[in-house]
Formats: structure tokens, sequence, C-alpha cells
């Protein structure tokens, strides 16, 4: 079992459930971890790409033959059954996990780990009155958002930065996420230093990056 820090980490933010589907699936170490650690009866899995699928088919072939995972080679949630209760989107692109959810359907509750975009991601799930109940960053060598967002839990405010750090980043800031902000403050301190005049785009990024870090460290206290 080769699970990576950034897979373990979203393996906490899985909740038992009966039916669980990762989209993306790839290894297929996801559904391989719910079933064995008997936290859902059944899992889909999926994927775009047939050889990808294929890996997870080997991990998982005795929950295969024993009924219990069935899996679809498909762009998305398109083949994926909509009793899916819980459904993990990891290791794609923002405008991608959003494409998907826009395409397929939004199931019960789910958990989402875009490389980019997150802001996208956050837009969508909140125009869509989907309430994001976490929302965080964490650092396995580099650094990664996860956002799950369950139907019928009371909704929270976002405000701008929220939508472009992460609520709880501002208001319940981890080590991971002080340490992101302060590597980008010093990518665009030392890009405006190198540039020998203001950028103003790099300028405004860092401005907003200052403004998130004077956020979460009022919440430190
Ligand atoms: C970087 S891997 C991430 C794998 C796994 N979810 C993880 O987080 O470790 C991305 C996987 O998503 C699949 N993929 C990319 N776009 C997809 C789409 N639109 N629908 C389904 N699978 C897709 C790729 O084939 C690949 O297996």
């Amino acid at each position: 079992m080769k699970r990576s820090k950034r897979l373990q980490t979203l393996c906490g933010e899985l909740h038992p459930c009966s039916v669980f589907a990762d989209v993306g699936c790839d290894h297929g170490y996801m559904a391989q971890y719910m079933l064995e650690n008997s936290l859902c009866d059944r899992a889909y899995i999926s994927d775009i790409s047939e050889p990808s699928l294929e890996k997870a088919r080997r991990l998982l072939s005795e929950y295969i033959q024993e009924g219990r995972v069935q899996s679809f080679c498909c762009a998305g949630l398109e083949q994926v059954p909509r009793d899916a209760q819980q459904v993990l989107i990891a290791g794609m692109g923002g405008e991608e996990i959003v494409g998907i959810l826009k395409t397929g359907f939004l199931p019960p509750r789910l958990v989402l780990q875009p490389m980019k975009n997150s802001e996208k991601v956050r837009r969508f799930l909140l125009e869509s009155g989907y309430p994001i109940v976490r929302d965080y960053t964490f650092s396995d060598g580099k650094f990664y958002d996860v956002i799950c967002a369950e139907l019928g839990q009371t909704p929270r405010e976002y405000g701008s930065l929220a939508l472009e750090f992460g609520y709880d980043n501002l208001f319940a800031p981890g080590v991971d996420f002080l340490e992101y902000l302060r590597i980008e403050q010093e990518k665009c301190r030392s890009r405006l230093a190198a540039a020998g005049e203001d950028i103003p785009a790099v300028s405004e990024k860092r401005k907003r990056l200052t403004e998130a870090l004077h956020e979460a460290e009022r919440n430190l206290r």
C-alpha cells in the first residue's frame, strides 16, 4: 500500500457511507481504503483512461468479484450511478472538477482536491447552494487544497478572501497554510526585486497574501 501523505489526508476527510465513488481513481487506493476499513458497502471507480482504470481493477479484483466494486471507463460522472453518496475527485484541475460536477450530478457529500483554480471550485459549490464544510491547505512536498461539501449543512459566510484562500485557512489556520503564505510572499518579493520596477499583478497578489496572513494571524489567538 503506497499511500502518500496527500492520499492519507484525503482518506481522513472521507466519511462512512453506503456507496462511495472515486472519479479519476487511477490507482484505486482510495476505494481500497474505504472497503478495507469497512467505511462503505460498495464503491464505484471511474477513470477516463482505460490503462489507469485497469490498474485499479487489478488492485480491487477481489472486491469486483464479490460485486462490491463497479468500474466505469468514462469522462467524469458520465456513467457513474447516481446513488453514490460520497464522491471523491482528486488530482485534477479546478475547472475540470467544475465541468465534471456541472455535467454530472451533485451527491450528498463531495471531497475535492483541485490541483489549481480552487477558487472556481468554491464559487461553483456556493453558487449551487452546496455548503462547504472543510476547506484548507496542506503540504506534502507541494501545497494542496482540499474542499469538502455536504448537502444539508449550515452554509458558512464566504467573503472574497475566503473564496480565494479557503475558509478554514483564514479562520482556523494551520501551519501549512502559514508556510504557504510566507513562501508565496517571498516569491512575489523576489520577482519585484528582480524586475526593479512595479509589476501590478505581482504587487496585487502580494497585497492579497498579506491580507490573508493578517486575517489568519488574527485567528491564531
Ligand atoms: C493525477 S491523477 C489523480 C489520481 C487520483 N485521483 C489521486 O488523487 O491520486 C488524475 C486521474 O484522473 C483521470 N482523469 C483526468 N480527467 C478525467 C475526467 N474528466 N474524468 C475521469 N477521469 C479523469 C486521469 O486519467 C488520471 O488517472
